[in-house]
């Protein structure tokens, strides 16, 4: 049951942001909004263009697995045009944007599982995608895919149940989409305009990670690693101290915790 409309107008109204948002395409379903948000950046959209479903019937996440985006959730990509040295803070970008909207529109405090998780109590509640086109060096286009469960029982999906939560499982009542994505877009543009030329969303995203300092098992392709978590360096590769002291970067994989 959905108790908030999300139409173009709803979404738009008095949105506050010079670029994202200022373009919207609301669709009842979709297989996944990064089909359609690629589709749009390669035909050259204004950036900041933003596409959502109210459901995908295929959406997906990293390293090939699904996305759950029944109705009562928010799923939506956002187009970008960023120069290549600021692709890999997209990512800081978007998950420091849901700890903020989180924050703001919930009162839970979230914190972020690198790369790309934002979760509650451990338990994920939001996951980024990032997807770009490179050419001679120049980004084509970039998409950041969002997926955040906002009114979801996640007891009625046995396959993410353990690992995942949702804004309506923690408040115990509906939460609006709407309020959360409008506060997504604004929280969203500041910090991507923030990042061009500062630290401080680096330093911020450093500050709200759980990872760092915890004992892990690090996946990368077919090496798998255990290990402590030093930091996260500002191109996002994580840094994780090896047993025998050596150091290794990871750019892109996956991290659990040992417990
Ligand atoms: C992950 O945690 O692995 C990333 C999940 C990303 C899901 C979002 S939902 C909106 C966009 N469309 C998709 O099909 N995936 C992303």
């Amino acid at each position: 049951m959905v108790k908030d409309i999300l139409s173009v107008e709803n979404v738009t109204n008095k949105l506050g942001t010079h670029f994202i948002g200022q373009s919207i395409v609301v669709y009842p379903q979709l297989a996944s909004t990064m089909e359609i948000a690629k589709i749009a950046a390669m035909n050259k959209v204004i950036e900041g263009t933003v596409i959502i479903a109210e459901e995908q019937t295929s959406g997906r996440g990293r390293l090939e697995r699904g996305w759950i985006s029944p109705k009562g959730c928010v799923t939506l990509s956002i187009i970008l045009y960023p120069d290549i040295k600021h692709l890999s803070s997209l990512v800081m970008v978007a998950s420091l944007a849901m700890l903020h909207t989180i924050r703001r529109v919930t009162g839970i405090k979230a914190s972020i599982k690198w790369p790309n998780d934002v979760l509650i109590k451990g338990k994920k509640v939001c996951g980024i995608l990032i997807e770009s086109a490179i050419n001679n060096k120049n980004v084509s286009y970039a998409v950041i895919g969002i997926g955040i469960n906002v009114n979801l029982n996640t007891r009625d999906y046995a396959e993410i149940a353990p690992i995942a939560t949702s804004l309506s499982d923690e408040k115990r009542e509906y939460v609006s989409r709407l309020d959360i994505i409008r506060n997504l877009l604004v929280e969203t543009e500041k910090l991507y305009l923030l990042s061009r030329n500062s630290d401080a969303v680096h330093k911020e995203w450093l500050d709200n990670m759980d990872t760092i300092g915890k004992k892990v098992c690090a996946k990368s392709g077919e090496n798998i690693y255990e290990g402590t978590v030093k930091s996260v360096s500002k191109d996002g590769s994580l840094i994780l101290l090896l047993p025998d002291g050596k150091l290794v970067n990871f750019s892109a994989g996956d991290v659990t915790l040992v417990k």
